[in-house]
């Protein structure tokens, strides 16, 4: 399949700040795709460079093969994007702006358009102005997929949302991407994106920490294992692979990184009562890779 996003060095900076150091990325179609950091990390930098807004210090960026700078124009016909914080009209209805940005972008699907109406609940008649941040958020979405783009640039889009309109928002994603369309999708609700994305991208500082399936950074980080003991638990600080071991009363808890077979024999010939071993969630992942100063999870 053909890359829809593709990146050589792209690069970013503002005076002494490097923003964005030279980032490689390359988003296949149909892909959707987490990019995460903690504030400051560069994803709306990187957005902004993917969508030719701002020019980069150095590299480049093509979108569906082409130069994000030079083909603006042809990009974003085929592009949607949906900003954190919208700057509307404040006095057109919801209906006028979804309207206006739907002729500006060409041609889009009314039925498609209505259907989303309803599903996030919004109510079209009210104007910009009257409405709260999650209802002005929702003109967004729904007028960035209703054109049914072949790719979805989405900063941030659900912040201000309910849970309820958190709900609408991926199973809109989730049709975007059964349509075959591309999602590059910056968040900070991790649930999101552990439920949305086929891969995920961990910016810090401006560099790329970490890229991969969730299933991949799991098997880089350890194993979470918890076990009761009718006795003393064993001791299991000395097994490779094993860190942060911990006894409380009859209690173990410790994790392992790499084969775990020794570890489970020692810990069987004790006869546990309980035993429960679990993979890192990605808030484990992501906070343990902020956590880290220099060096990434595969060092
Ligand atoms: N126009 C600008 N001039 C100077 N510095 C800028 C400019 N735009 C962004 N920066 C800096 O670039 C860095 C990355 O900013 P960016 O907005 O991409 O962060 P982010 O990852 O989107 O954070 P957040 O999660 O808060 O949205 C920050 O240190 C920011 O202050
Ligand atoms: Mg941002």
């Amino acid at each position: 399949m053909s890359n829809i996003i593709h990146t050589e060095g792209l690069s970013k900076k503002y005076g002494s700040l490097m923003a964005l150091s030279p980032l490689n990325l390359d988003l296949k179609q149909g892909e959707i795709l987490g990019y995460l950091g903690p504030n400051g990390a560069g994803k709306t930098v990187t957005i902004r460079l993917l969508l030719g807004l701002i020019k980069p210090t150095a590299g480049r960026a093509e979108i569906f093969g082409l130069d994000s700078r030079k083909d603006l124009v042809s990009i974003h016909k085929r592009t949607s994007y949906v900003p954190g914080e919208t700057a509307l009209w404040p006095s057109l209805t919801g209906m006028e702006t979804i309207e206006l940005l739907g002729n500006l972008h060409g041609s889009y699907d009314t039925s498609y358009r209505d259907k989303l109406i309803k599903r996030f609940a919004f109510e079209p008649d009210k104007k910009i102005r009257t409405l709260s941040k999650g209802n002005r958020q929702k003109v967004s979405i729904i007028s960035a997929f209703m054109t049914r783009p072949e790719l979805l640039i989405l900063d941030e889009p659900t912040s201000g949302l309910d849970p309820l309109m958190e709900q609408a928002f991926r199973e809109t994603v989730l049709e975007a991407k059964k349509n075959g369309q591309t999602v590059f999708l910056s968040s900070h609700i991790l649930d999101e994106v552990e439920a949305l994305c086929d891969r995920v991208a961990i910016l810090r500082t401006g560099k790329l920490v970490e890229v991969g399936t969730l299933s991949e950074m799991r098997h880089l980080s350890a194993l979470s294992v918890e076990a009761t003991f009718a006795g003393q638990p064993p001791k299991v600080d000395t097994i490779k692979g094993v860190t942060n071991a911990k006894i409380t009363g009859h209690q173990l808890t410790c994790q392992i990184q790499g084969p775990i077979d020794e570890l489970l024999a020692v810990l069987s010939a004790a006869k546990p009562k309980s035993l429960l071993s679990r993979e890192p969630t990605l808030e484990e992942l992501f906070l343990s890779l902020y956590g880290e100063t220099e060096k990434t999870l595969r060092s």
